[in-house]
């Protein structure tokens, strides 16, 4: 199994190697193959979950890599809906995640999201007994708050590794980021190119040019930089998969750290965020995050 190691592409600092390919919105030979082809390049971290209905298909497509399974760091979650959180649906929700994954182990299993409905201890006792049992290697959260995040330490017999967070230029997790930095806890930044609308970012691209790199790579390095960071890009295109993951020749200044730090998200994007148009998996932890927006209404604002 993965063990911590030097600051590179396949392991990072943390024990996770510090890009991994996100497979949100994607299924079917278009994951399958995003999936072969990100491993053929040299990416060694999957991110999945039961809510994206794909596991089987990146299990199979890690099974095809011809890579052993020990040289990849595997990523799923259990939905956070009350009836998967007590302690006997969390074992049945993982062996699922197992049995569609085609593996006897998951790297890290995730919590996708929390519901104050739900009992933590049996949810973490849970998550802690399989972990005993070796089909689990590491157990996080997802959107969770600080404060849900402190809970969750308190009630775990284990250490909680990451709190998969949205995480980018246009809206950063500082309170979050700050709190996982103290409790040496992972951020993983999920939406890194707030979903491909950093793409066309002037600054991004401005700074860029300096080092012929896109403002998807600027943004993908300037989180990597960030101690504590690791993050999961998502894309089925083979062009971009590469150009997501050619981020390690080159290093962002502070002084430009600092300028995507004070990054103005556009209008749209911080009204779609803050005038209360957001739902909870969509990456606002906290009690903001509490209503669901059908989609529908959402894209009036994009
Ligand atoms: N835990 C959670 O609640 C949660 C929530 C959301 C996401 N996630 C995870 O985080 C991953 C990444 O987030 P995301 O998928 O929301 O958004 P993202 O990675 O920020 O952006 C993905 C979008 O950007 C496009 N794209 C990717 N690379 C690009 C590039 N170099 N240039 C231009 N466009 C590019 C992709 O299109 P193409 O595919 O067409 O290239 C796709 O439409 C997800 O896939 C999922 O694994 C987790």
């Amino acid at each position: 199994m993965l063990q911590s190691g030097d600051n590179d592409a396949e392991l990072g600092n943390y024990g996770i190697p510090p890009i991994g390919l996100g497979t949100y919105r994607a299924g079917g030979y278009e994951c399958f193959d995003a999936v072969r082809a990100a491993l053929d390049m040299g990416y060694r971290h999957i991110d999945t979950a039961m809510a994206y209905e794909n596991e089987a298909v990146v299990g199979r497509a890690i099974d095809c890599s011809g890579l052993d399974r020990d040289e990849i760091f595997l990523t799923t979650k259990i939905k956070g809906y009350p009836r998967f959180l007590d302690y006997d649906s969390v074992v049945e929700a993982a062996t699922g995640c197992l049995d569609r994954l085609g593996t006897s182990y998951v790297d890290l299993l995730l919590i996708h999201w929390w519901n104050s409905r739900a009992d933590m201890e049996e949810t973490f006792g849970a998550l802690a007994e399989l972990v005993d049992s070796g089909c689990v290697e590491r157990i996080g959260v997802s959107n969770f708050s600080v404060d849900q995040l402190q809970r969750a330490m308190d009630v775990s017999a284990i250490p909680i590794f990451t709190n998969q967070v949205e995480h980018h230029p246009y809206w950063r997790q500082d309170e979050v980021l700050s709190f996982c930095q103290s409790n040496d806890v992972v951020l993983t930044a999920y939406s890194p190119l707030a979903e491909g609308r950093v793409v066309g970012d002037d600054v991004l691209t401005t700074i860029g040019a300096e080092y012929d790199k896109t403002a998807a790579q600027v943004a993908i390095r300037w989180l990597i930089q960030q101690d504590h960071v690791v993050t999961i890009p998502k894309t089925v295109r083979p062009p971009r998969l590469q150009e997501n993951f050619d981020v390690f020749d080159f290093t962002l200044s502070e002084a430009e750290m600092t300028r995507i730090d004070e990054l103005e998200a556009p209008f749209w994007y911080r009204h779609n965020r803050e005038g209360g148009l957001v739902y909870r998996a969509r990456g606002v932890v906290g009690p903001v995050a509490e209503r669901v927006v059908p989609a529908s209404v959402l894209g009036k604002f994009t």
